[in-house]
């Protein structure tokens, strides 16, 4: 069975292989919806999975809530950022833009995560419950995944 670090970094990868893949198509084409469908969903899944079975448990320690609360926050602008992007026009000039924004804040994000969260989450979420973390994560994902529309039509509700 997998970490949860193993998982979380698995799905990055994937993220920043569809990054690249959506900043190379162009216009309102099929390839730039597919992918951008792809990434929308399993981002939005994945960030909240993430909230939802590991930085909860991060975020109850003393020494990890600060790092917690700076990446949740992350997460909620880069909701924002591609709920953006879901209104604007495909086609338009603004809307690839955007996307390169958000591109490099969600790279940045990762690579903050990888880099600085996980290995203090190592000492302070402790290595026994690593697998059990990284089970529920997926099992919260799949859950999430049939979320995300619902959610975010709750969003525009508010
Ligand atoms: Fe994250
Ligand atoms: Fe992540």
């Amino acid at each position: 069975m997998s970490t949860i670090y193993q998982t979380l970094k698995q799905d990055h990868d994937r993220h920043r292989k569809l990054l690249s893949t959506i900043a190379d198509t162009s216009g309102d084409s099929k390839e730039r919806r597919t992918a951008w469908d792809t990434f929308y969903h399993d981002v939005s899944a994945h960030a909240a999975a993430e909230e939802e079975t590991f930085y909860s448990k991060l975020i109850a320690t003393e020494d990890g809530q600060p790092e917690g609360r700076h990446s949740v926050a992350e997460h909620k602008e880069l909701d924002d950022m591609m709920e953006e992007l879901n209104e604007t026009d495909f086609s338009s000039p603004a809307w690839l833009t955007k996307f390169k924004d958000l591109k490099h804040r969600y790279e940045h994000h990762m690579e903050e995560e990888e880099e600085d969260v996980f290995p203090a989450a190592k000492k302070t979420v402790g290595k026994d419950g690593n697998e059990k973390i990284g089970a529920a994560f997926e099992k919260r994902k799949a859950a999430e995944i049939d979320l995300v529309e619902e959610k975010a039509e709750e969003k525009l509700e508010e």
